[in-house]
């Protein structure tokens, strides 16, 4: 008897853990459809970036036949022989030298910098599904390409990069230090996952490439990550930071004016306080009147009375 009932929990128990494993096999064949499925990326993994292709003649985007935006990648940067990439969560200080500045892109970068159109690239938000990267680049995917810019797409995040310079008849001048933000999503939220990313020259005025056709750019991007979509504070007054070393220079510096004070008041305050007293002493003695220090008093005030003894005639020592 019991026996029996035995095995037939055995054949339930079978039943219910295929069709456990069913499911999973099911729900696990569905396609990706967003970046809040599949996987983060993991610390340092590589991000490519993509940006918007444009014609030459009038900076506008490039679409196909079905009115998709056409997405290109980074030119190619000499260090690594392959377009831009940024790593998860590394921060660094990035180099991306473009070797030859051709033609149709010194056109652009007139654009970029003359703001008649922005360097408008993206990077996936979570590393793309195979579906995705099994395309050309090129190639329109429905699931990357919704809303302007393709940016309302979840699977990537904007990433404009806001190029700074100046232009001149004959050449330009290309603000190519660059900060390079990207946010990550709180970690207990969403691991791995890219939230937002923005780039800008900085000091373009001062720092920046001389570029005439066929020259090559050499991009500095110095990249910052962020753990969540708000920015720790930053400003403390024009001091600056209170970093280690500064509290050290102010301990040492505090040190060396209490020495100094130290040495000041052994060295010449006391000596002309006791003189002073010294004098007094001799004044009040010869009956009254505040005298200059005479000469054998000097001799009473050292030899005589030694440091702070002798107050007991109620002379203030200041
Ligand atoms: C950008 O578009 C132009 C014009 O359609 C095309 O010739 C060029 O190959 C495209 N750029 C890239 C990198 O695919
Ligand atoms: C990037 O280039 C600058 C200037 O050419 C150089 O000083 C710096 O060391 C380079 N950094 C890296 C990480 O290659
Ligand atoms: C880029 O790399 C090529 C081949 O490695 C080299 O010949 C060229 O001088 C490099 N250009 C720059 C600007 O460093």
């Amino acid at each position: 008897m019991s026996r029996t009932i035995y095995s037939l929990w055995l054949a339930v128990l079978a039943v219910y853990s295929f069709w456990i494993s069913l499911a999973h096999a099911v729900s696990g064949q569905e396609p990706l459809k967003g970046a809040t499925e599949g996987r983060g990326y993991n610390l340092g993994e590589p991000i490519p970036v993509s940006c918007l292709n444009r014609t030459v003649e009038t900076g506008e985007h490039i679409t196909d036949a079905s009115g998709q935006l056409q997405y290109v990648p980074f030119p190619t940067c000499n260090e690594t022989g392959r377009p831009l990439e940024l790593f998860f969560g590394v921060e660094q200080s990035l180099n991306c030298t473009l070797d030859f500045i051709s033609d149709p892109f010194f056109h652009l970068l007139e654009f970029y910098i003359h703001n008649d159109a922005p360097l408008s690239c993206r990077i996936p938000s979570k590393p793309l599904p195979p579906s995705v990267l099994e395309k050309d680049f090129r190639e329109v995917d429905e699931t990357t390409q919704e809303g302007a810019l393709g940016s309302q797409s979840s699977l990537y995040t904007p990433l404009v990069v806001a190029l700074s310079g100046t232009l001149q008849l004959s050449h330009l001048h290309v603000g190519n230090d660059l900060n390079l933000l990207v946010h990550a999503k709180p970690k207990s939220e969403d691991p791995g996952t890219i939230d937002a990313a923005t780039a800008y020259s900085i000091a373009s005025h001062t720092r920046n490439a001389r570029v005439t056709i066929g020259d090559s750019l050499s991009l500095h991007f110095s990249v910052r990550w962020y753990p969540s979509t708000t920015l720790p504070p930053g400003w403390s007054g024009y001091g600056g930071h209170l970093y280690k070393s500064t509290f050290l220079y102010c301990l040492l510096s505090a040190g060396a004016s209490a020495a100094i004070c130290v040495a000041y008041f052994r060295g010449v305050e006391l000596p002309r306080r006791l003189k002073r007293y010294a004098g007094d002493r001799m004044g009040v003695g010869r009956g009254g009147g505040y005298g200059l220090p005479v000469a054998n008093g000097r001799g009473n005030g050292y030899g005589g009375y030694g440091y702070g003894i002798g107050t007991g005639n109620g002379k203030r020592i200041d």
